[in-house]
């Protein structure tokens, strides 16, 4: 028995008699079951092509260097380490080897005791006389039981600007594959995570409520193509539980991948929880392990940015760059990021057409290269970011017409997409090149102490010279190892620079590429009422912290409402500053005063999802808070975004002490005053609790909620 403690819940592993390995339990006390059958009956652990079910799909499909199409893995070997990295938690391999050929499969399983999250990878080591090819090559399996009513949220939308769609839905018998492509920002179409409400052992009533207590999260930690499959088998008696069989990893889509003898493949490592605290569960140990594991500096608040993107676009000089800082450092903004559009000689970046590529800064634009802003942004005491794409090149640009062969493409024509191409990271020049655009922006203007990395289109015609005509399909999970190496080497290089991830919104928002940087764009789209459906969605599995939310005129909601929605997330700004009024201007310094006073509760605390705007009959209503986990402060944000069909819920402040007084004072950043002030007790705010104040669309209420110390 190979038992897999992950902290609260786990798995358990076996052998048969012939080797097969399989899963002998899984869940709350998955790593202390014991088998009750022979192993033989229990679901395989990772199912080989042409070894287990031939009625179903494999987690692993391999053409061997003879053209055999068929793999069985047999037990090998079993080893538990302490982690090597000094964190608590064991890492634990289980190796398995072809009974034919020389390919071994590693399935690692990496514990995260405090959080209760399982990083688990696959290690696909050829040992053949010739290239094997991976067809499909999953990095998590696993097979259990679930209730008729189980339901799955998956955050799959339309595109650009859709990011994050929160979609629950029932599971039905068949197969089911939720995949991503584009391999550069595939998560704008599909967010790589799962919810998956295992209703099991619940009442149909109970599950169809959204009470179901077991309930399992997931996230592919991968910047590529990802791909969930779900295999469910109907029972017998149609009320029983249904077998589901579930597999995660790189989609391998048009992604065959051909390995060299004497390499090995990694797959990406999907970390994944099982809450018996319902969807709160996962929340908490996502958002406990992004802290402890993936975050850079994560007790380092993060500042409160203005973008000069949405007020200026590319249509900018000095003189309007340092108007921008001035009034950025004179409402309390703690950075300012020069957007895309200050390079480009021969082709000034005036639109999106050109430029991309050459990293001089335009001198039509700025004269004097970076120092005048950095200079002007120490005068108004505001940090100075600038923002690369270091991924991509116009073909009008001198870097294009210097190095037309440095782009992803085949024999044909590349497919311009944006105007632009992808470049190819697995050439080694092309490599030197993109670290040279780090060294030229960063080293050269140490000033520059924040930068936004962009990404922004697809790879459309995959094709490497950097690879034979036999593995051209390599690319797509090579060009994530180079951009990742890259990220890394940058990361080495400029430790003290605060990185923010784009790529064209929230096309990388996962938790693999973040672990090289400090926060995410969530997504271009920032009308109030759409990002805070977005914001709900992407916070059950990223505090606060990592998610850039500013205000901007998207929608052309009011600006309280839409300050509001940002403060929720990594405040920041987008809005032209000098097209403010004074009134907006005021609302504006309301909100940076509250984003600075609750930084640490919102960015650090725990998040609570109390009204939901993206299920049930009325989606009118949102409310979260965040609370500082020592009952001292909580921070309640509540909006109304649609006329409501439904009374009103009241809203259930959470991490209150029940003997404690509070003080409560609600705002919705209209006035200096606040709109009401009180004090209550824990007990009356919890049980009682706020009574919903809303009914107009487009408003919201913040609550600060303080122990008074009596
Ligand atoms: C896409 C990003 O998401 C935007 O915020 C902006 O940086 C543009 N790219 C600039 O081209």
């Amino acid at each position: 028995m190979i038992r897999v403690d992950a902290g609260g819940w786990g798995a358990t592993y076996a052998a048969d008699e012939s080797g097969r390995l399989h899963q002998i339990a899984l869940g709350p006390q998955g790593h202390t079951t014991e088998a009750t059958t022979d192993t033989f009956w229990y679901p395989d652990a990772y199912p080989c092509w042409g070894d287990s079910d031939p009625f179903r799909t494999a987690a692993l499909r391999v053409t061997h260097h003879d053209g055999t199409l068929t793999t069985r893995l047999r037990f090998e070997s079993t080893e538990r380490h302490p982690r090597d990295d000094g964190r608590e938690g064991i890492h634990t391999t289980i190796t398995c080897l072809d009974e034919l050929f020389e390919l071994g499969v590693t399935h690692h399983f990496l514990t995260h005791p405090s959080s209760g999250v399982l990083e688990t990878w696959t290690e696909i080591v050829n040992g053949e006389q010739g290239p094997v090819t991976l067809h499909d090559y999953d990095s998590v399996s696993l097979a259990m039981l679930v209730g008729t009513q189980a339901r799955l949220t998956q955050f799959g939308g339309s595109g650009w600007a859709d990011e994050w769609r929160w979609s629950t839905h029932g599971l039905d018998p068949g197969l089911l594959t939720l995949a991503s492509l584009g391999g550069v920002q595939p998560h704008l179409q599909r967010a790589p995570f799962l919810l998956l409400d295992t209703a099991a052992g619940e009442s149909a009533e109970s599950a169809a409520e959204g009470n179901d207590t077991e309930v399992l999260g997931f996230s592919i930690q991968w910047m590529g193509n990802t791909r969930f499959t779900l295999d469910v088998r109907p029972a017998a008696d149609p009320g029983a539980p249904r077998l589901l069989s579930l597999r995660a990893g790189a989609n391998p889509y048009g992604a065959d991948y051909v390995l060299d003898p004497g390499c090995s493949f990694v797959t990406p490592s999907v970390a994944w929880t099982w809450s018996s605290d319902a969807r709160r569960g996962v929340t908490r140990s996502f958002h406990h392990w992004t802290r402890e594991v993936v975050l850079r500096e994560p007790q380092r608040l993060r500042p409160i940015v203005v973008n000069n993107w949405e007020a200026t676009e590319m249509a900018f000089d000095e003189a309007r760059l340092v108007d921008l800082i001035d009034r950025a450092g004179a409402l309390g903004a703690e950075v300012f990021l020069l957007d895309d559009g200050w390079f480009g000689t021969t082709y000034p970046r005036d639109d999106d057409t050109q430029g991309l590529g050459d990293w001089d800064p335009d001198p039509a634009k700025l004269p004097n290269g970076f120092d005048p802003l950095v200079h002007a942004a120490q005068s108004a005491d505001i940090r100075f970011g600038t923002w690369v794409e270091p991924e991509m090149v116009n073909p009008r640009s001198d870097l294009f017409e210097a190095h037309p062969d440095w782009v992803v493409r085949d024999a044909r024509n590349p497919r311009e997409h944006r105007q632009q191409l992808v470049l190819d990271p697995t050439i080694d020049a092309v490599a030197g090149f993109e670290i040279g655009v780090f060294e030229q922006v960063l080293g050269g203007n140490p000033g520059i102490s924040y930068l936004k990395w962009d990404a922004n289109r697809p790879i459309t015609d995959p094709g490497s010279r950097s690879l034979p005509a036999d593995r051209q399909a390599n690319l797509w999970v090579d060009n994530v190892a180079a951009t990742w190496a890259l990220m890394d080497d940058v990361v080495a290089r400029q430790p003290e620079v605060e990185l923010m991830l784009c790529a064209s919104g929230g096309g990388r928002n996962d938790h693999g590429t973040l672990r090289r940087f400090h926060e995410f764009w969530t997504s271009d789209n920032t009308d109030p009422v759409a990002r805070v459906r977005m914001q709900w969605a992407c916070s059950h599995f990223f505090p606060a912290s990592v998610m850039a939310a500013h205000v901007t005129r998207w929608g052309e909601r009011p600006l309280e409402f839409a300050c509001a929605v940002a403060l929720s997330g990594r405040f920041g700004f987008d809005i032209d500053l000098a097209g403010l009024s004074e009134d907006e201007l005021d609302v504006c310094r309301r909100a940076v005063a509250l984003a600075k006073r609750n930084a640490t509760v919102i960015q650090q605390g725990w998040i609570e999802h109390l009204v939901s705007p993206v299920e049930g009959d009325d989606l009118s209503r949102a409310a979260v808070a965040y609370d500082s986990n020592d009952a001292t402060r909580c921070v309640v944000f509540a909006y109304q975004l649609e006329d409501s069909t439904s009374p009103p819920p009241r809203i259930h402040p959470a991490g209150l002490e029940r003997s404690l007084t509070y003080e409560v004072t609600c705002t919705d950043l209209t006035s200096d005053r606040a709109l009401t002030t009180a004090k209550a007790t824990g007990a009356e705010l919890t049980t009682e609790g706020l009574q919903w104040p809303l009914a107009t669309p487009c408003t919201a209420r913040i609550w600060e909620i303080t122990a008074s110390g009596e």
